[in-house]
């Protein structure tokens, strides 16, 4: 059974702190919060600000901050301050990977560590130890509502067998990117248990219902 980590992106931003509610009531387990700078991807989204608001006003809530930006190195500080639980961050960003992890963890938060769909699976091996979560993208990061590539399944296999062979049952092997009923199976049975998602969640009629639906795959 997999957790449910709601994306943000597609959530009410005039209601961005009823929304999170909604769907934490749901029993989402924590809340995606994706940060992108127009340079690492061709979008801008929200930031450290917005992140310190929503922290206020729910404090007991779980962020999985997803940095979409070239240099994480120079934010952890400011994102770890503004309530971030998790960090994760791109293998392909400018930020030497092992530093930018060794820095998560120094602020007090879970590393992730994210691959764009182009990115082999092996190219996290030599990161592992300094991992609480994996980030396998199943669209080009940049946007919601595309849809799911099913090349992210083999990853996922794989990623689960790195995890497995390593004696990390305790990693968030964590899917993003047009995650619905209808392609979240296949993602939990290749290993993943954490889901991410931004349409089929806010994009639905009714957020806390499909919460429950995803939750209970
Ligand atoms: C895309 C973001 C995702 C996005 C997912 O770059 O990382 O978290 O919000 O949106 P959906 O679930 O709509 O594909
Ligand atoms: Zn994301």
């Amino acid at each position: 059974m997999a957790q449910i980590s709601p994306s943000l992106l597609a959530a009410n931003f005039a209601a961005l702190g009823q929304d999170c509610r909604t769907v934490l009531d749901a029993g989402a387990k924590m809340l995606h919060f994706d940060v992108m700078d127009g340079q690492f991807v061709p979008n801008i989204s929200m930031g450290v600000p917005v992140l310190a608001g929503l922290h206020r006003a729910l404090p007991e809530a779980y962020f999985d901050v997803h940095l979409m930006i070239c240099r994480p190195l120079d934010y952890i500080g400011a994102f770890a301050k503004a309530g971030a639980g998790i960090i994760t961050i791109h293998l392909e960003a400018e930020s030497p990977v092992g530093p930018t992890l060794a820095a998560i963890r120094a602020a007090g938060c879970a590393a992730g560590l994210s691959i764009r769909p182009g990115t082999p699976a092996e190219a996290l091996a030599p990161y592992l130890d300094q991992l609480d979560l994996v980030l396998v993208m199943s669209v080009e990061p940049g946007f919601g509502g595309q849809s799911f590539q099913p090349a992210a399944l083999e990853k996922l296999r794989a990623v689960k067998q790195m995890a497995d062979a390593a004696g990390r049952s305790d990693l968030w092997i964590e899917v993003d990117g047009g995650v619905d009923l209808r392609t979240a199976p296949g993602c939990v049975a290749a290993g993943a248990n954490l889901l991410v998602a931004g349409s089929a969640v806010f994009g639905s009629a009714d957020p806390a219902a499909a919460v429950r639906a995803l939750g209970a795959l």
